[in-house]
């Protein structure tokens, strides 16, 4: 069964979802959830966990304990004393964020090659994430930090496709955009499947939640998705970075006129203000990133 078009994994079908990851896991070399993310990860499902084992788990990494503090002290959090250390940081964050960072952060370190594809990754996922955030505020999702989460993995297949082929997938992207193809539909066609079927594998090895690996499979179903769903989040925030040039776009998405109204992008005026917050965020996140 090819799940390349999204089909949403249902109770019925679980079982193929399963045999689809396992297959996926063989043709492709899935790469281990970063460890730190991991312990961290580990440590707040655990209820009994203390601020203090955490602090010091995160102070053990340089660049993640300074992302923190940087995160901490930056005015979305506005205090009126800065935090000094990585355990005030965290009080400041509240611990939906910090996961939000530590992800994030892995997210980063995953993308270690540098060049234009991988930077092209970088700026969609941290620019999807924000937009979904933002979006998940606007539609009434009450989990902002699982949209800001789900907005930043819903691609993490391209990831695994260009970590595993760079020059193969450098150049489906150049063929895609000059044919304005769909590249799901190329991507299946070169590898097997596409970028939201392996996407959907690697963060189920990275046990990342279900709803999350859920949302990811179905995020280019368009209007097929309810409006204010976490899949339609994710939609309209690739509909915004579309327009805030944030990836490469052989088309631009169509999250359906339900959604995009829900969204209060309904207009030109409210699209461009939109997408001018979305730029503002992405300035200010990507340098806390850049910074550490
Ligand atoms: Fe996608
Ligand atoms: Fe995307």
């Amino acid at each position: 069964m090819k799940m390349s078009q999204g089909a949403a994994p249902s109770k019925s079908n679980q079982e193929t979802l399963r045999l689809h990851i396992r297959e996926i896991k063989e043709r492709h070399k899935l790469p281990s959830p970063p460890a730190l993310m991991t312990k961290v990860l580990n440590i707040l499902k655990d209820p009994n966990f203390n601020v203090r084992e955490l602090s010091r788990v995160i102070s053990d990494d340089p660049s993640l304990a300074s992302k923190t503090l940087s995160m901490s002290r930056s005015p979305r959090y506005a205090q009126r004393f800065q935090p000094q250390s990585v355990h005030e940081a965290i009080l400041v964050l509240g611990l939906q964020s910090l996961r939000s960072i530590v992800v994030t952060s892995a997210a980063e370190s995953f993308l270690a090659r540098k060049n234009k594809i991988s930077e092209k990754l970088w700026s969609h996922s941290l620019g999807a994430a924000l937009a979904a955030r933002m979006l998940a505020n606007r539609v009434g999702f009450a989990d902002t930090e699982m949209a800001f989460l789900a907005g930043l993995l819903h691609d993490v297949g391209e990831m695994v496709l260009f970590n595993s082929d760079p020059r193969g997938f450098e150049q489906l992207v150049e063929e895609t955009q000059k044919t304005q193809e769909l590249i799901l539909r190329r991507e299946a066609q070169r590898y097997g499947f596409d970028h939201a079927a392996v996407g959907v594998a690697l963060l189920d090895f990275w046990n990342i939640e279900e709803e999350v690996n859920e949302a990811v499979l179905i995020h280019h179903k368009g209007s097929e998705n309810p409006a204010g769903s976490l899949a339609s989040i994710i939609d309209m925030a690739d509909y915004l970075c579309a327009h805030a040039e944030l990836g490469f776009f052989s088309e631009c998405p169509n999250p359906g006129v339900a959604m995009i109204r829900a969204s209060g992008c309904e207009d030109e005026e409210s699209l461009t203000q939109s997408i001018q917050e979305l730029r503002d965020a992405f300035t200010e996140e990507s340098s806390l990133f850049q910074a550490a």
